[in-house]
């Protein structure tokens, strides 16, 4: 595990912002293995260092994970020379070199894009084994059908070959504008559906992946780190112990 500096270390485990941690740090009240550190920019091993803040031991976490409402114009990627990449919607203490995008949206795709570093968990995430729903709300050129409905829902719909799993379309009063669920994410998969059926996205936004719903309180290019329970939630949709 590489060093990392306190302030970030203690960013991400909740103790405050920057400021506040660097104010603590110069009061005298962070230990890291008995040692006071007034030096908020101090580097240590946080995997193998006790750290203590105001005579309280704080838990490492070995992984993070946050949300963030992509808004269109940004690649999700997290270095990519030809785009902004999503992490730079990342304020700086959550900037980790080992961030990996839960499942791609395209650059004009908005709406809710998890980021995480563990792997195992990104892994079942995106798998099609695990079937988690990923909701999209979805803007069309031509008013959607009952057949579309029938269609997606038969799995009978094939993207080039493949075949693809079942599929929920709920039409809304306005059948230009649909939510579309889908268990598995194929390049394009949403645009290609309709493209398919002869109809064109003009605006596709993800507004929930598996058990967690994009917050209507995070503004497009806000981000927030994942609550406790929802972590939680998230491991145990595809079977893991948290
Ligand atoms: N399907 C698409 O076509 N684009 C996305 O960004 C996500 C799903």
């Amino acid at each position: 595990m590489a060093k990392e500096r306190l302030d970030k270390v203690l960013g991400h485990l909740g103790v405050g912002t920057r400021k506040e941690i660097h104010k603590l740090a110069r009061a005298g009240l962070i230990t890291v293995d008995g040692q006071v550190i007034t030096d908020a920019a101090f580097k240590f091993d946080p995997a193998l260092s006790r750290i203590e803040v105001a005579g309280e031991a704080l838990v490492y976490q070995t992984f993070f994970y946050v949300m963030l409402n992509k808004p269109a114009g940004y690649v999700t990627s997290t270095r990519d020379p030809h785009g902004i990449p999503i992490t730079a919607l990342l304020s700086e203490e959550w900037q980790r070199s080992d961030w990996m995008p839960v499942g791609r949206l395209d650059k004009d795709t908005e709406g809710l894009l998890l980021l995480t570093t563990d792997g195992e968990l990104l892994h079942r995430l995106t798998h099609p084994r695990w079937k988690v729903a990923k909701r999209y709300y979805v803007e069309l050129a031509a008013p959607a059908t009952p057949e579309d409905v029938a269609v997606f829902a038969s799995g009978t719909l094939e993207l080039e070959g493949e075949p693809l799993q079942p599929a929920e379309l709920f039409i809304g009063p306005d059948p230009h504008k649909v939510e579309l669920v889908i268990r598995e994410g194929k390049f394009h998969q949403v645009k290609r559906m309709f493209a398919a059926r002869g109809n064109q996205v003009t605006y596709l936004k993800r507004v929930a992946f598996g058990p967690l719903k994009l917050p209507p309180n995070l503004e497009p290019g806000a981000f927030r780190p994942l609550h406790p329970e929802e972590i939680a939630a998230l491991y145990g949709v595809v079977g893991m112990q948290l």
